[in-house]
C-alpha cells in the first residue's frame, strides 16, 4: 500500500503527455509493458507518432521562454514539491521499480534514495547559476558572462535506473528554466518517464514544459535528435546507439551539443594487502546489485596473485549464499533481466567465456528470465568476458602478476566509466587510483557509486559530459558573453 494519505496511486499510464495533456498516442504500434519477472502485462500503449513528437516540441518551445523568466525562487519551489511527492510516494514508485524493471526491494529503495537526492540538488540549481564579471584590455570595457537556460533538452533515456537516470537529466534541465522533450525506454516507459510526468503535473509544472513522447528509438529516435527545436541531446544508453546520437547531431542539418553516458567496463582491482573478507562482500554487492545491469557494474575482478586463490574461494562461498528470483521478496539479491534479448545475450557470453577458455565455477539453471551469477577463474585479459561489457550477473576474476600488471589490465579498455581498487594502504590507493584512465576511481569501495553532489561520467567510448553538482548545471546552461564598451573607442581605420 502507498504511504501517499492524500491522493490515490497515479493512473492513465497507457496515455502519452504532450503540452500538458493526457492523450492518446496515435501510431498503429503497441508498447505492451510487461513485468519482466512473471510476464504479466502492466500496461498497453499507443505509441506516439513523428506529428506528436512535433507537437511535444512545439510545446516546449512555446512554455520555455516563460519558464525562464521565473524568478529562481519560484522554480525551486516546484522542485521541493516534486521531492515531498516522490517522498508520499515512495511505497507506490519502489512498487513500480519492482513489477516494471525487475527490481529487487534493495535496489529499487537505492534508486529511489537517489532519485530524491537528485531532485533534492537540483532544486538549490536556480539560486546558484551565476555569471561573472571579467577585466578587459580594452580601455572602457567591462565583460559580462552570462550564464543562461540552454533552451530544449532532448533526453533520451534507458531501463536499468530508469527514474534516475531520466531524473537526472529533467530535473537540472527544468530547474535551469529549460523545456525537455523526453523519449523514455521501451521496457521502462512509466518509472522511466510518465511516472516523472505525474509528479512534475502534480508539482505545479506549467503546461508544456515536460513532455514524455513513448515511442520506439528506432522509429522515432532520430526524428528526436535530428529535429531543429532541441539545443542539447542528453542521451544515457548503450555506446553503439550514443555513437550514432553523436553523429546525427553533429553531423545533420542543425548542430547540437550532446552529453553522453554510455557504456562501462569497470575493474575492481583486489590488491594484496586488502581487507579480503571486504573486497569479497563488496565485488558481490557491486557485481551482482540489479543483476548486473548497471553502467557502473564491476565488470572485470582484478586480484593480485598473491591473494587470488583465497579470493576466489571466499568469493564464491559468499555468492552461493545469495538469493535469487522474486524480486518483490525483501531478501532477494538477484532478480530477473530486463528482457528476453538481454537473456540471450547473456547465454551467449556463457558459452563463449567456457570456449574461450575460463573456468566456470558457478552456475546454474535460468528460469524465465532470472539468470543465476555464474562465476569465472583464470580469466584473462584478452577474453570476451573482459573486452565487452556484461551487462547481467556474470563476472570473471582475472590474476594479476603484481600491482604493475593490475594496473595495466585495468586500463586496458575502450571503456573508462567507474573503477575501484582495495587496498589497505590509502597512499598506495590513491597513486593507483589517480592511474586509472576513467572519470570515477573509488578506493575500498565498489564502482557503483552516484552522488548528487559529485561529478558522474566517463572518458573513452563510456561518452562525454558530466552530471550533478556544478558540472551538470554548467552542460544545461550556456555561456553567453556580453561586453559593454562605456566610452568611444578608438579604432584603427
Ligand atoms: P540502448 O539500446 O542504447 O537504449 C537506450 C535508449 O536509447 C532507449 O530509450 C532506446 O529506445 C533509445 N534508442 C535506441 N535506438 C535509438 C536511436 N536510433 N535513436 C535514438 N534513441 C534510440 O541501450 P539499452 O540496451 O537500453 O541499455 C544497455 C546499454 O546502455 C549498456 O551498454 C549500458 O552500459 C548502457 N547504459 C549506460 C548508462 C550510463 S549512465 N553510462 C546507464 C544505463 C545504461 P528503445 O528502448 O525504444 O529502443
Amino acid at each position: 500500500m502507498s504511504s501517499n494519505d492524500n491522493n490515490s496511486a497515479y493512473s492513465d499510464f497507457h496515455l502519452q503527455f504532450i503540452a500538458g495533456e493526457w492523450q492518446k498516442g496515435k501510431d498503429d504500434s503497441i508498447n505492451t509493458n510487461t513485468n519482466p519477472y512473471n510476464g504479466d502485462t502492466l500496461v498497453e500503449i499507443q505509441q506516439a507518432t513523428k506529428d506528436q513528437l512535433n507537437e511535444a516540441y512545439d510545446a516546449a518551445d512555446q512554455a520555455q521562454a516563460e519558464w525562464a523568466k521565473q524568478t529562481p525562487a519560484t522554480r525551486a519551489a516546484v522542485l521541493y514539491k516534486a521531492v515531498h511527492i516522490l517522498e508520499q510516494r515512495q511505497d507506490e514508485i519502489v512498487d513500480w521499480l519492482i513489477k516494471e524493471s525487475g527490481s529487487t526491494r534493495i535496489k529499487a529503495m537505492v534508486e529511489f534514495s537517489a532519485t530524491r537526492a537528485i531532485t533534492l540538488e537540483a532544486a538549490t540549481f536556480p539560486n546558484r547559476v551565476h555569471g561573472e564579471i571579467r577585466p578587459s584590455n580594452t580601455p572602457g570595457k567591462e565583460n559580462f558572462i552570462y550564464r543562461e537556460p540552454i533552451g530544449i533538452v532532448a533526453v533520451i533515456s534507458p531501463w536499468n535506473f530508469p527514474l534516475h537516470l531520466t531524473q537526472r537529466s529533467i530535473a537540472p534541465a527544468l530547474a535551469l528554466g529549460n523545456a525537455v522533450v523526453l523519449k523514455p525506454a521501451s521496457d521502462t516507459p512509466v518509472t522511466g518517464g510518465l511516472l516523472l510526468a505525474k509528479v512534475f503535473e502534480e508539482a505545479g509544472l506549467p503546461k508544456g514544459l515536460l513532455n514524455v513522447v513513448v515511442g520506439s528509438g528506432s522509429e522515432i529516435g532520430d526524428a528526436i535528435v535530428e529535429h531543429k527545436a532541441p539545443s542539447l541531446i542528453s542521451f544515457t544508453g548503450s555506446t553503439s546507439v550514443g555513437k550514432h546520437i553523436g553523429e546525427l547531431a553533429n553531423g545533420g542539418e542543425y548542430i547540437k551539443q550532446v552529453a553522453l553516458e554510455l557504456g562501462g567496463n569497470s575493474p575492481f582491482v583486489v590488491l594484496k594487502d586488502a581487507d579480503i573478507e571486504q573486497a569479497v562482500k563488496a565485488a558481490a554487492f557491486g557485481k551482482f546489485l540489479h543483476q548486473g545491469q548497471i553502467c557502473i557494474a564491476i565488470n572485470r575482478v582484478i586480484v593480485e596473485d598473491d591473494i587470488y586463490d583465497e579470493f576466489v574461494e571466499r568469493f564464491l562461498a559468499h555468492v552461493k549464499t545469495l538469493n535469487v528470483g522474486d524480486p518483490s521478496k525483501q531478501d532477494t539479491a538477484v532478480g530477473p533481466i530486463i528482457n528476453e534479448k538481454q537473456v540471450k545475450s547473456l547465454k551467449e557470453k556463457i558459452a563463449k567465456a567456457q570456449e574461450e577458455g575460463a573456468k566456470m565455477i558457478l552456475s546454474g539453471e535460468i528460469d524465465g528470465q532470472v539468470v543465476p551469477p555464474h562465476i569465472f577463474t583464470e580469466v584473462t585479459r584478452e577474453m570476451d568476458l573482459s573486452r565487452n561489457e556484461v551487462f547481467g550477473p556474470l563476472v570473471g576474476i582475472i590474476r594479476a602478476k603484481d600491482e604493475d600488471d593490475a594496473l595495466s589490465i585495468a586500463n586496458d579498455s575502450m571503456y573508462g566509466l567507474s573503477s575501484a581498487v582495495f587496498t589497505a594502504d590509502m597512499q598506495k590507493g590513491l597513486r593507483f587510483a589517480r592511474g586509472i584512465r576513467a572519470g570515477m576511481t573509488h578506493i575500498n569501495d565498489i564502482s557503483v557509486n552516484d552522488e548528487s553532489n559529485t561529478p558522474f561520467g566517463g572518458e573513452k567510448n563510456s561518452g562525454i559530459g558530466r552530471f550533478n553538482g556544478e558540472w551538470v548545471l554548467e552542460e544545461f546552461t550556456r555561456t553567453h558573453w556580453i561586453s559593454m564598451q562605456n566610452e568611444p573607442r578608438d579604432y584603427p581605420f
